[in-house]
């Protein structure tokens, strides 16, 4: 049971939710969880990863390739459709132990029902295959007329991006290419049909797909079988991707769908063997917690050079396809623990995309490495100067996210360094993570500005997670994470000690050596604010304390649209304490170490109810901090809304009329930690593993593996404490 993610019943309503809830994946593209017979009004989309293309002046956004799964059966000439046809029964599933997408539908019609099953998976083995298998039976001897194909009118958000179709076909298969506006990317689809059953056939063509019609009288009650092997290749991977596409599909389709299937499930058991985590007493948040490790690994870029993951995933278009802090902060510790390889895949592509945070560092004055808050393939940044709509003047808004939220670079540092503590692998360094981390301290440095009168750095002008203050003074968390910065900058150094030719080197190339002893000014002079002596409480930003103090309902209260955006220059909560994310609470929650327990719940119970958590990736920092204090039942209901989001699908789906939903890999990550750094207390530190559980009163056990090094250790918990043991 606790394997399965299954709807009943058509729920029309809820197609572009379930899109994002019955996503499959392979990292290299992922495919919603929409109909066969869907066009593009229902959002189907086959997100490719990593591949990005701008339509005219809109923003740029990743490309959607066409749709290989594109059937549709006609009964009597009618369309065997879920939006317009009644049905007695459907049914939608995701089986995560498997990675399989399944749909059940028994459609009733003027010619009597009719049974359509099909089951599709993004093949765990090959990352370029897209695999389904359909069958229909009716109730009565009826005439049949089905068409499956590629269809390449598909959805966009900012597009169209595909342009200059070209068709292919020989024999079972089709091709279409397509060429994409800006960066001329070729994006191919073939498709390798197999069927148990004969027909007239006919392959036609349309501007923008190639399809096969075949048609034939289908008897009562016999089942017919189709199976589909779709071949996704782009530019960015071969020089010839039709060739590529064609011969990946026809051998896909030789070795046969149960054979690709099979290899599917034995690599998706593998994963599922290092990765799950097992909850006794409590079934739904087993599902929730299962479900959110499900969507962590459908798109984690594996066997990819310089990929990361998108902050809504490959779910969509939504936030321009591109990466955000999410990936260091909330999802990397996951891999890190489970997948190290993927986690090292994910570090590469900041490495690979250091020339575009040096450019922009640049271009706002600095030196060093200024990374992009939304990072797209070189490291270019795609936020835009106006990143939000006025609601009311559907003017765009000013907005500084991608000036002032600095913290981004600190949080690459931070991410290259944990990896590189969990791995133990100098090369991580000596292969660019180190010309990073020095880069971004780099960075600090020239943005610090040096007070006189207070003999101290500041770091002005910024804004921190919460983004509804914008430009703020001293955000305690940029702050401690830029000190953080340059910590690990000299502990690099360090590190390179036994490495002399290069080390020198690399100071030598990057002209380092004064900046190193500026570093260690700036280390003893950077101004980190502290809890207060009297309340224990750490001011978020200087001034903060001043600001009016009321609470999330009355600001609620105060809009006159509800999609009113809270923050910026005049957002309801601008002027107010009131705070999107956890902003001090995560830096409490990163340097758990270095604080009393006391301060730490002090400040979780001010900043609190004054957060309106209006991130998702706010409430798992809630759940880590409540269980470091001892206080699991705090910590549960934050746990099961981050863990949930993605099935129950509450999380804004429309900012005006563009569409932002999509899954949230942030929480995802965010569940995964809660349950094992929070409720199991798992600690790595100088090589040894241990545990310090405080689980939900209801949950009796908790089981998982991690990996450090080449190790393997089972962890087994319970209330009264815990066992780890390795491989
Ligand atoms: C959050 C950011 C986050 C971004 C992408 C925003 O709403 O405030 O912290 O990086 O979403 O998930």
């Amino acid at each position: 049971m606790s394997w399965l993610i299954s709807e009943e019943g058509r729920q029309l309503e809820k197609t572009i939710d379930f899109g994002n809830k019955f996503l499959i994946g392979n990292g290299y593209f992922g495919y919603r969880g929409t109909m066969e017979e869907y066009d593009k009004s229902e959002l189907p989309a086959c997100n490719l990863s990593g591949i990005y293309d701008q339509q005219g002046a809109s923003w740029r956004e990743p490309i959607n390739a066409p749709n290989g799964l594109y059937t549709q059966l006609f009964v009597d000439g009618d369309p065997y459709d879920l939006r317009t046809k009644e049905v007695c029964a459907h049914q939608q599933q995701i089986d995560m132990h498997q990675a399989l997408h399944q749909r059940r539908t028994v459609f009733s019609g003027k010619s009597g029902e009719v049974r359509v099953v099909s089951e599709r998976f993004a093949s765990g083995t090959d990352k370029h295959l897209l695999l389904m298998s359909y069958s229909f039976c009716l109730e009565n001897t009826t005439n049949i007329r089905l068409v499956t194909g590629i269809d390449g009118d598909v959805w966009d958000i900012n597009g169209p991006h595909l342009f200059e179709y070209s068709h292919y076909s020989e024999g079972q298969t089709l091709g279409l290419s397509a060429i994409s506006g800006e960066m001329k990317h070729t994006i191919t689809v073939a498709d390798t049909l197999t069927t148990d059953f004969e027909g007239t056939q006919r392959i036609f063509e349309t501007e923008k797909g190639i399809f096969r019609q075949i048609e034939f009288v289908a008897q009562a009650g016999q089942t017919y079988h189709f199976t589909k092997s779709i071949a996704i290749y782009t530019s960015q991977d071969v020089a010839e991707p039709l060739k590529y596409a064609v011969k990946a599909s026809h051998s896909a389709n030789q070795k046969g769908y149960q054979a690709l299937k099979k290899e599917h499930q034995q690599e998706w058991a593998q994963r599922w063997s290092m990765a799950d985590v097992e909850i006794e007493g409590d079934d739904e948040a087993q599902l929730a917690l299962r479900y959110s490790i499900y969507q962590l690994m459908i798109i984690a870029p594996r066997n990819s050079q310089a990929t990361s993951i998108p902050a809504r995933g490959l779910s969509g278009q939504t936030y321009k396809g591109a990466v955000f802090w999410d990936t260091e902060m909330f999802m990397l510790p996951f891999f890190l623990h489970t997948e190290p390889e993927t986690a090292k895949n994910l570090i590469d592509y900041r490495i690979k995309t250091l020339d575009g945070a040096r450019a922009k560092a640049a271009e706002y004055g600095f030196r060093g490495a200024f990374y992009a808050w939304e990072s797209q393939e070189n490291g270019q940044d795609a936020c835009s100067d106006y990143n939000v709509t006025d609601v009311f003047t559907q003017r765009p808004m000013r907005t500084y996210f991608r000036d002032k939220q600095i913290h981004i670079s600190a949080a690459v540092a931070y991410g290259i360094w944990e990896t590189f503590q969990m791995t133990g692998e100098l090369a991580l360094l000596m292969n660019g993570g180190a010309e990073v981390i020095l880069e971004c301290a780099r960075f600090y440095n020239s943005y610090a500005y040096y007070r006189p009168e207070k003999e101290r750095f500041e770091l002005i002008d910024v804004i921190g997670p919460d983004e509804y203050h914008e430009r703020v003074y001293n955000n305690a968390y940029t702050n401690k994470m830029a000190a953080y910065t340059i910590n690990i900058a000299e502990k690099v150094l360090e590190q390179l000690e036994d490495s002399p030719t290069y080390k020198a080197a690399l100071i030598e190339k990057l002209a380092y050596e004064q900046e190193i002893e500026q570093l260690r000014n700036m280390k003893k002079a950077l101004y980190v604010p502290q809890p207060d002596d009297q309340t224990g409480l750490i001011e978020q930003f200087d001034g903060y304390f001043k600001l009016e103090d009321t609470t999330v309902d009355t600001v609620r209260s105060r809009l006159i649209d509800p999609k009113e955006y809270w923050g910026g220059a005049y957002g309801v909560a601008a002027d107010t304490q009131i705070l999107k994310q956890a902003d001090v609470v995560l830096l409490l929650t990163l340097f758990k170490e270095e604080y009393a327990k006391e301060v730490k719940r002090k400040n979780w119970q001010y900043y609190e109810p004054r957060t309106e958590h209006g991130s998702s990736l706010s409430p798992c920092i809630y759940a880590l901090l409540a269980c470091d204090i001892g206080d699991p039942e705090w910590a549960y209901p934050y746990f099961m809304k981050t863990a949930s989001v993605d099935l129950t699908g509450e999380s804004k789906q429309f900012a005006g009329t563009i569409y932002i939903g999509g899954t949230h890999p942030a929480a995802n990550g965010g569940a995964w930690m809660a349950a094992v750094l929070g409720f199991a207390g798992l600690k790595i530190s100088e090589g040894r593993v241990s545990v310090n559980p405080k689980l939900p009163k209801h949950w009796q056990k908790m089981r998982f593996k991690v990996q450090l090094k080449e190790e393997i250790y089972h962890v087994e918990v319970t209330k009264e404490g815990g066992k780890v043991w390795k491989q």
